[in-house]
């Protein structure tokens, strides 16, 4: 009895004196839930199991997915310990098929899983997922209905809008000639730096063009680099060419997008604070806004956004040998967050 208490109040004790201790904040501001995920992410790394399907004939391992990233994240996903023969132990079901897919072999494909493995019926799709660079389109198919509106479906950043379920769908992060450049301690020359894919009809462009603060460049802009360190902002306007964004951050450019709608398929949104690391300005105030909101911004809240998006590319980079932490495991991991389904008892025990 005397032992107990004694124990109890040195528990006590150790709570008090740990308590007492000061809170050490680590850099992880633009992380959405910084207590869990690290914890959650290695209960992913020893638990996650993936079962894969075969890909539809006449295709195999190699040549269903022609896009970069899906191809990347496609042969790092079959390479790694997530993938099971067993689908008792799967929390997942993974359905390879090629973009070219015509809807009717689609609706075939699904079909086909739904009579010939139980794993369907138990959730009607919402245990499985598939990649589709451009996304799937909709369909009066029952199948390809089930697949789109249940599914996981993973495509490019950025989607085509209209094909991207926000809450549900995911993006992979574009992959990009990427290398962390060492911030420059000198005084940027230029406020912003865009570089276009292509002439584009906002008038917002044509402004800042004859503004000396800013800096337009066309494609290929093979002195991005250069314009990159020597800006304090990268401007992109949303739906031209984005895959530069994660190297801008690398430069520590701040990103600037500009956009007239919400954006909600941002790779990574259920991980990061986006509004910590980039900029989103609308359109139609012209340069004079924009001038406005990016002087707006204090030294030490731009220094902070700019660390933090440093600190970021991490989680978007695209590695050979994928690493820890990286677009690959990331996308894993958001997949771990959609793992829990409803499985309709009736089939469940089948
Ligand atoms: C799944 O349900 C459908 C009816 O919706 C049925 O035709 C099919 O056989 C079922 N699949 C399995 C494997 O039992």
């Amino acid at each position: 009895m005397a032992a107990i208490l004694l124990l109890l109040s040195l528990l006590t004790f150790t709570v008090h004196v740990l308590s007492d201790l000061p809170a050490t904040t680590p850099r992880t501001s633009f992380y959405l839930s910084p207590n869990t995920l690290f914890s959650n992410y290695d209960k992913m790394l020893h638990s996650f199991k993936i079962f894969v399907y075969e890909p539809p004939s006449p295709f195999t391992g190699a040549n269903v997915f022609t896009t970069t990233p899906e191809s990347q994240f496609y042969t790092s996903l079959l390479r790694s310990p997530f993938v099971t023969d067993d689908p008792s132990q799967a929390h997942l079901f993974f359905i390879p098929f090629p973009s070219s897919l015509s809807t009717r072999n689609l609706a075939r494909l699904v079909r086909n899983i739904r009579i010939t493995f139980p794993f369907w019926n138990r959730t009607l799709g919402a245990d499985h997922f598939y990649l589709s660079a451009a996304g799937v389109d909709s369909s009066s198919d029952r199948n390809v209905v089930e697949l789109k509106k249940n599914s996981i479906q993973i495509s490019c950043f950025p989607t085509s809008s209209g094909l991207f379920i926000p809450h549900k769908d995911i993006t992979l992060p574009p992959i990009h000639p990427f290398q962390t450049m060492p911030s420059v301690n000198s005084t940027p020359a230029f406020l912003g730096y865009m570089k276009l894919s292509k002439q584009s009809p906002f008038s917002l462009i044509e402004e800042i063009k004859d503004d000396p603060q800013f800096k337009v460049e066309y494609a290929p802009g093979n002195r991005r680099g250069e314009f990159m360190k020597n800006s304090r902002f990268c401007l992109f306007m949303y739906g031209d060419d984005m895959t530069w964004m994660v190297e801008a951050m690398g430069a520590g450019c701040v990103p600037v997008v500009v956009t007239d709608r919400p954006i909600q398929d941002l790779p990574l949104m259920d991980v990061m604070k986006w509004s910590e690391i980039a900029v989103f300005v609308g359109s139609s105030g012209g340069a004079k806004a924009l001038r406005g909101v990016l002087d707006g911004i204090e030294k030490s809240r731009y220094d902070e956004m700019m660390e933090s998006g440093v600190v970021a590319t991490q989680h978007l980079v695209w590695n050979t040998e994928p690493q820890t932490h990286d677009a690959f495991h990331m996308i894993l991991y958001q997949l771990w967050l959609r793992r829990h389904t409803i499985r309709y008892a009736r089939w469940a025990e089948q």
